[in-house]
């Protein structure tokens, strides 16, 4: 912890509301124009509460009332909190992905934290990207901030069956397109499995995330599995509120707290949970933020030596409800032991070592003892060869074992538009052990790198009962998918990497424990195609599209912009 505090005159917010000048007249009798008197705000830490509540955005329905709570603990704690919306990055319904709006959900939180007089933030997110996009933003800026995750809904039901988020979408899709569950059946599916506010209840991206910004040290210690509804949910949104006034106090930034060996803690914890494949590209892009540099390399080396101890779908068997209540993160980073970095600080102003330590675990099945894992090794694993020069990614848990090594003929779709036309052809020229390859879903591709990576199975595949094969892409997965999928393939095809010049039938070679995907072409042949490829026409003239295609950075790079990256600071705002 800091041992300095700060005295009033030191806050940020000071230099708006405390001078005896025109401009702080005019801050002062503004702020009175909402209601306020001087006691309120005068001297106190300006909170500001970032809220990506939305009605678009169908897993942050009750972030009005945390907002509200937060405020409740803010007050509690002698500080002025102000409610300030940012842009809202909903799965469900932002095309072509939320993955492209990240970075612009990550300027716009850094750029509102700096023209605004706020002192501190609690970031209130939690669906997919919003939690990567308001922390590149709030690293990059640098004040003391808390991320207040939305927390996982209900389990959901159908019948009989526990129904987790987009796991069983998938499942169940598969015995429809197969012809084995009827249209009534698939209807009260759609009713029953989303039954509450908060995010994907499965091991999805949104819970991944939260699992490793607990780890990182920005989540108060056991909340990144608190159900959205759970009464302790808006309790602990007031203890957010009471706990970042005194982070302001006591100067405690994310620069206090950021180390490489916090990321590694996060990259840790990624591996134990067996968590979704997309975070690799969110953490690398947070470090870099931060001035940090993490690389594939590290993802596959801490994956080497973790066990996976999470049993969550869909790799394992439950669901964030139970995990939770088995002991959450405390009690994953307890049976993770030595394996952990204790000594990094969190936003308690504690290490982890000291907010986890007791920490218990309350069922073996869910959290499972170190010495009897669910894999020795982490849940996915990086390939590079000829074929993904910069890297790939394949979540080895959550697929069928026989393809773990495996070779076959490439099937080539050259986009997502002619996946989607060609892929259930009664003729399509498709086996079993065929490679189904996906071109241009990447970054630029796309654009955006879509969760496209888990290739449907073509239905004639499907109806002989095949329920997995190898897929390739450059686009990214969700973490609720699986399947022999391999992702993020980099350089993507877009920019001629080697993926762009795949054909039809060449043999392509997994091979997961090698750590190796390799295209069986010879060099020549390959050097005759790179001669006639060409790239396409750039998609955007103008605006954000414009902007995207040419600064993003590629997968194994975090997607980042290059103008974003970590730099000197950018100077505060003159207040004139
Ligand atoms: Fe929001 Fe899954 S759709 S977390």
């Amino acid at each position: 912890m800091s041992p300095t505090r700060k005295r009033p005159e030191e806050l940020r917010s000071h230099r708006w509301f405390g001078p005896d000048d025109l401009r702080s007249f005019g801050h002062r009798s503004r702020t009175k124009q909402m209601g306020y008197d001087t006691e309120d705000f005068a001297g106190k830490p300006v909170i500001g509460i970032l809220n990506t509540w939305s009605d678009l955005n169908t897993c942050h329905t009750h972030l009005r009332e945390r907002a509200e709570q937060v405020k409740r603990g803010v007050y509690q704690a002698g500080g002025f909190p102000v409610e300030v919306p940012v842009m809202s990055l909903g799965e469900q319904f932002m095309k072509p992905t939320t993955m492209f709006y990240r970075n612009m959900t990550a300027m716009e939180v850094e750029e509102t934290l700096r023209c605004h007089p706020l002192d501190g933030a609690v970031l209130l997110g939690g669906c997919d990207k919003t939690v990567p996009a308001m922390l590149m933003g709030a690293f990059t800026m640098n004040l003391p901030c808390i991320f207040l995750p939305a927390g996982p809904m209900l389990k959901g039901r159908w019948r009989a069956e526990t129904l987790g988020s987009g796991s069983d979408v998938w499942k169940y899709w598969a015995e429809r397109c197969a012809g084995k569950l009827s249209c009534d059946a698939w209807c009260e599916i759609e009713d029953g499995i989303a039954r509450s506010p908060g995010t994907c209840m499965t091991m999805g991206t949104a819970s991944t995330m939260a699992a490793v910004v607990e780890a990182l040290g920005f989540i108060p210690t056991g909340a990144a599995t608190l159900p959205a509804v759970h009464s302790a949910h808006a309790r602990m949104a007031a203890q957010c509120g009471r706990r970042i006034v005194d982070m302001v106090w006591e100067d405690l930034k994310p620069s206090d707290i950021l180390t490489r060996e916090s990321f590694l803690n996060a990259i840790t914890t990624l591996m134990a949970i067996s968590g979704s494949t997309n975070a690799i590209v969110h953490i690398i892009a947070m470090a870099g933020r931060a001035g940090i540099k993490i690389t594939l390399e590290d993802f596959d080396a801490i994956a080497r030596r973790t066990p996976v101890l999470a049993n969550i779908r869909p790799a394992g068997k439950f669901l964030m409800e139970d995990f939770h209540d088995a002991g959450g993160i405390p009690g994953l980073l307890s049976r993770l032991g030595d394996l952990i970095h204790p000594e990094c600080l969190t936003i308690s102003g504690k290490t982890l070592g000291e907010t986890v330590k007791g920490a218990e675990v309350f069922s073996d099945e869910v959290i499972v003892p170190r010495e009897k894992p669910l894999a020795a090794e982490g849940g996915m694993a990086v390939l590079t060869g000829n074929l993904a020069p910069d890297g790939c990614v394949i979540k080895h848990t959550a697929m069928e074992p026989r393809f773990l090594k495996h070779t076959g003929p490439a099937l080539v779709f050259k986009d997502y538009p002619d996946l989607k036309a060609r892929i259930d052809l009664e003729d399509l020229p498709v086996k079993a052990d065929s490679i189904i390859v996906l071109q241009n879903a990447g970054p630029i591709g796309a654009p955006g790198m879509p969760e496209w990576g888990m290739l449907p199975i073509p239905k004639k595949l499907l109806k002989a009962g095949i329920r997995d094969m190898v897929r390739l892409s450059d686009a990214r997965m969700s973490g609720t998918s699986y399947g022999a999928c391999v992702l993020h393939i980099a350089p993507e095809a877009a920019i001629g990497g080697p993926l762009a010049l795949v054909k039809d039938g060449d043999l392509i070679e997994l091979d997961v424990a090698g750590r190796r995907i390799h295209w069986h072409v010879a060099d020549d042949e390959i050097a005759r195609r790179r001669a006639a490829w060409k790239p396409a026409e750039p998609r955007f003239a103008r605006g954000y599209g414009k902007l995207f295609s040419e600064q993003v950075t590629q997968a194994n790079e975090g997607c980042d912009f290059k103008f974003l990256h970590h730099g000197p600071p950018t100077p505060e705002p003159d207040i004139f």
